[in-house]
């Protein structure tokens, strides 16, 4: 335990893949960011899609959680979860939420600063269609971030879906479905030597994007 605390203190890697210059990134962030995730998906990443989404509490409490992203456009971006959550209230509340994506391999990370809203419904039926079955019964079983009397209680639940379902024909609960988030700011963050990154910033200003290089 002692080296641990030790290690943390003086863990210290020096990060010496690659560049980001303000001169070589793309006009609009969208085709940056595509670029960088078509790297992450190319080099076989676990879990490449997989970004960090930041929400505030009606107290104004910051809290985050990983999510999938699950479809992407211009600067949209789409993730899927229960209406009823922890994630869901504060972002009825507030709209306002973050993205961060990090590829350690890459030595890479992107962050993302918007705003959050439901997706259309046919959006959120198509893609829960597009599930296995298990996962579909799993969002009729889970009323996520409701506190549970133990494990069994999920599992009961997961059968009494199981046996409503039973003929196959599954369809999308009313709790459950997808935000689209759309991205007002950007940042790509390449590691580089002695902690002199690079960070190239986008921000979405009087109807275009402004690029910037900012201090690591
Ligand atoms: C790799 C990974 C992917 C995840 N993907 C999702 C997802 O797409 N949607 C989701 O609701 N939760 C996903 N989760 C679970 C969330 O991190 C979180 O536990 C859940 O959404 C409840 O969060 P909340 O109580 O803040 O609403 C994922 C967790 C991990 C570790």
């Amino acid at each position: 335990m002692d080296d641990i605390k030790k290690r943390i203190t003086q863990l210290r890697e020096d990060f010496m893949q690659g560049s980001l210059s303000e001169k070589e990134v793309s006009d609009a962030p969208s085709q940056q960011f595509e670029l960088w995730l078509n790297q992450a998906m190319t080099a076989d990443l676990p879990e490449w899609q997989a970004m960090t989404l930041g929400t505030v509490s009606p107290d104004l409490r910051p809290s985050a959680r990983i999510v999938y992203l699950r479809q992407f456009q211009n600067d949209q971006y789409w993730f899927y979860g229960n209406y009823n959550s922890r994630k869901a209230r504060h972002l009825k509340q507030n709209p306002n939420a973050c993205l961060s994506f990090f590829w350690p391999q890459l030595e890479r990370q992107i962050r993302l600063e918007g705003s959050v809203e439901l997706c259309h419904d046919d959006t959120s039926d198509a893609y829960f269609d597009g599930r296995p079955f298990e996962s579909k019964l799993g969002a009729w079983a889970s009323d996520q971030s409701a506190v549970l009397k133990n494990r069994e209680e999920l599992e009961a639940q997961l059968e009494v879906y199981r046996k409503k379902f039973e003929d196959g024909n599954i369809y999308r609960p009313p709790y459950w479905g997808g935000w689209v988030f759309t991205a007002k700011y950007y940042e790509f963050w390449q590691g580089r030597k002695s902690r002199l990154h690079d960070r190239i910033t986008y921000e979405f200003k009087n109807g275009e994007w402004t690029i910037n290089r900012i201090a690591p």
